[in-house]
């Protein structure tokens, strides 16, 4: 089971004082020798966490698979086209959202979606469409010609009790049916230390995208070691 991590909150922790520092570069490389399979960064139009530099870094020094998170525009498709990431998810991005708030709208967008895969698709980059846990979108997904369908994991990790059994139920049910029609099938959002284990263990499944629960812990496993060596310095000063 392919884990691709995303990288982009070490990116927003940086855009805080807009300075240099932490370097999602210097984090993917450390991802990649805890274990990760893929480093994942999302593009965003307003470029409010990652940026171009980042991509054209990242593309040089990842040597797993590097997915590009985007929306589908002229812009971004052809910042894609030139970087040549492993893979490609196509997203939907609001200028407002914290996050990736929910699945593409395939109904309103599968023209567009399917000149976008295309696109891509002829430039040798393989798509991945991030859905709702919903089979009549995995239907859609595979007319647009996309490879791979990411489902949204977020109603599964924000539910609980019997409706968390019932989200689950729809993640493995989109899981099937994108696997039944020919399409990889990876899921992510939302997923964390406690809630991940069902989700990892439905079969079939290519890879989870996992990212803010792991750069979340990284901030608490790593803390104390970074108060010592300020400590240290300190001391040694005096
Ligand atoms: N997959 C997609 C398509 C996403 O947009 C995100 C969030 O950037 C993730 C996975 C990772 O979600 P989280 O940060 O909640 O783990």
């Amino acid at each position: 089971m392919i884990l691709g991590v995303n990288i982009d909150h070490v990116a927003t922790l940086r855009q805080a004082r807009l300075g240099d520092e932490p370097d999602p570069v210097m984090a993917a490389t450390l991802a990649v020798l805890g274990g990760a399979d893929g480093i994942t960064l999302h593009l965003r139009e307003d470029r409010r966490h990652v940026n171009d530099r980042d991509l054209r870094i990242l593309r040089e020094v990842v040597r797993v698979e590097l997915n590009l998170e985007m929306a589908a525009t002229d812009e971004i498709i052809a910042i894609a086209i030139d970087t040549g990431p492993d893979m490609v998810t196509i997203v939907p991005e609001k200028r407002r959202e914290l996050t990736t708030e929910g699945g593409l709208d395939l109904k309103s967008n599968l023209n567009n979606l399917k000149e976008s895969v295309k696109k891509l698709k002829d430039n040798q980059i393989p798509v991945s469409l991030f859905i709702n846990p919903d089979v009549t979108d995995v239907d859609r997904a595979k007319e647009t010609g996309a490879d791979m369908v990411e489902i949204h994991t977020g109603p599964y990790a924000s539910a609980r009790g019997e409706e968390r059994e019932a989200e689950a139920g729809k993640v493995e049910d989109a899981i099937k049916r994108a696997l039944s029609n020919g399409l990889a099938a990876n899921a992510g959002h939302g997923l964390d230390y406690f809630n991940v284990k069902p989700v990892a263990s439905i079969d079939g499944l290519r890879g989870l995208y996992i990212g803010h629960s792991i750069v979340s812990r990284a901030v608490l496993v790593g803390f104390e070691k970074a108060v010592r060596h300020m400590r240290e310095l300190i001391d040694r000063a005096g």
